[in-house]
């Protein structure tokens, strides 16, 4: 089956940079977007590509290259489906809040409704594919909504997980790792995997092209997420051993990485990772894992998590510990605010934890960030903290400008490893400070000897002192 009209349900991180990159590498296709945010898909359909909602290096020139020729951005969920012959699921699953496998398993409200809404809709056969993250058998219920509550068309769902990070979304979307499509063993199921490997067939070497069946594809992205923060916890759980003992965790990790087993990537020691996958996928494989009676494999991953809430609060303490015990009424600038550099996303981000545990300590915290905007701050707060929002308001300054935020603090936090802030002016920083000055590096970012050159009092998480 040659497809030549897709719809994607959901117009977000993933939904959003996914379907440009199909746009411009698959002209013969049209690509429909739907969302039921009204106000995001008029973002993605604002005259100046520099409006669009999700701030990601190369995105809004894709975004100006194909939109209106075959990419579409529209709140018209029901028609897009109807016209497609194969939709991706691209919505929120975030981990539950409520009720069972609250804190842990993912909440599949969004995905359930999709589902639904696709059963209702459709008029003929349909490729379903799962983008969003998602436990391990999803499939299986999705299939057995469509089954049971359409019109007798046929489905074939299929599992392709998305591997993209933020900050760097096209260049993953364009030349990737590779692709995975898991779909079921049956002569349709194989039919409707061959029409998505002929989609990504476009662009990406067969070779990089894994298919395997929809169980396997499913854990897979679990996994492969799993390990990836391991890796980030395992180096942070020795940045702690390092800053009591004088090794350097950068050394360490310089050195072990250059074991080719064991590879350079993802041993940067930081502050904590955040970011809307790591720890819901984690939550995930420990629930399933659980739900299997498997109590040791559960415990085993769940510590990464546990680590890396150590780490945000170790932070936290670091920095009230040194300013003499007291944060209160301090001034405390956190530089960064999204989970990393190069996007707007704060979501799980470490700095909303710090901030959280300083407020608690009644400091006064200041933020810049490049992208992420005033009421994001504000919001991501207000949903982890009890204060009222007026409370919050007066212990939370979003500045527009880093010189101005910095001015009369007692200490600066850098949460993220944004690039401009190597190049700031940190001698006007320092001499606009109340001293002593001190800052806190939560991305081993600046140069230690040339922030102590300048007066600062400076920690990095797992330096030597
Ligand atoms: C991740 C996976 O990398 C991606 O394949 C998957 O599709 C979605 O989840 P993302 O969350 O966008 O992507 O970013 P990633 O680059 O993996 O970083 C996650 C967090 O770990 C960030 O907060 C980052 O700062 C932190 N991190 C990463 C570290 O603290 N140290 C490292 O060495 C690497
Ligand atoms: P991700 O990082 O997985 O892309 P986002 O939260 O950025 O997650 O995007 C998910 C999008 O899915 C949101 O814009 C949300 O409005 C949209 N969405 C959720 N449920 C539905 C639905 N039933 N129909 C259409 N859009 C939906």
């Amino acid at each position: 089956m040659k497809i030549t009209s897709i719809c994607c349900i959901g117009a977000g991180y993933v939904g959003g940079p996914t379907m440009a990159m199909i746009a411009q590498k698959c002209p013969h296709i049209k690509v429909t977007v739907v969302d039921l945010n009204e106000d995001r898909i008029n973002a993605w359909n604002d005259p100046d590509v520099n409006n669009i909602p999700i701030y990601e290096p190369g995105l809004s020139a894709l975004v100006a290259e194909t939109r209106g020729r075959n990419l579409f951005f529209t709140t018209e969920v029901e028609k897009g489906i109807d016209e497609s012959q194969m939709i991706f699921i691209s919505v929120n699953t975030p981990t539950k809040t409520y009720g069972l496998g609250k804190g842990m398993a993912a909440d599949l409200k969004y995905i359930e409704l999709c589902a639904r809404q696709i059963a209702m809709v459709a008029k003929d056969d349909k490729i379903v594919v799962e983008k969003s993250t998602l436990p391990v058998r999803t499939a299986e219920a999705i299939q057995n909504i469509l089954d049971n509550t359409g019109n007798g068309v046929q489905f074939q769902i299929l599992s392709n997980p998305e591997f993209l990070a933020e900050g760097t979304a096209v260049e993953d979307l364009h030349n990737p790792d590779r692709v995975l499509i898991g779909g079921n063993p049956t002569p349709r199921g194989t039919q409707a995997i061959n029409a998505l490997v002929e989609i990504y067939a476009n662009w990406v070497p067969k070779d990089r092209i894994l298919t395997t069946n929809l169980w396997s594809s499913e854990l897979s992205k679990l996994t492969a997420n799993a390990y990836l923060a391991q890796r980030v916890s395992s180096i942070n759980a020795l940045s702690e051993l390092c800053e009591r003992t004088g090794a350097d965790v950068n050394e360490v990790a310089r050195a072990i990485g250059m074991d080719s087993r064991i590879g350079p990537k993802f041993l940067k020691a930081s502050v904590g990772f955040g970011g809307s996958c790591f720890q819901k996928d984690i939550l995930n494989l420990v629930y399933i894992a659980k739900s299997y009676g498997l109590n040791e494999v559960a415990d085993y991953w769940e510590q990464v998590v546990i680590m890396n809430d150590h780490q945000k609060r170790r932070f936290a303490n670091n920095i009230i510990q040194t300013l003499y015990n007291t944060v209160a009424d301090k001034k405390i600038t956190f530089l960064g605010w999204a989970f990393k550099k190069d996007t707007n996303d704060s979501r799980e981000s470490a700095a909303i934890n710090v901030a959280d545990h300083l407020l608690h300590e009644k400091a006064n915290i200041a933020v810049f960030d490049p992208k992420v905007r005033s009421k994001q701050v504000i919001s991501d707060l207000q949903y982890l903290n009890e204060m009222e929002l007026s409370e919050l308001e007066k212990s939370v300054a979003v500045f527009e400008d880093p010189y101005q935020a910095c001015e009369k603090a007692h200490a600066i936090a850098i949460m993220t490893e944004w690039d401009e802030f190597k190049n700031y002016d940190w001698k006007k920083i320092y001499d606009n400070m109340q001293k002593p000055a001190f800052i806190f590096d939560g991305r081993n970012l600046l140069d230690p000897e040339k922030m102590r050159a300048i007066g600062f009092i400076f920690s990095a998480v797992g330096s030597a002192r």
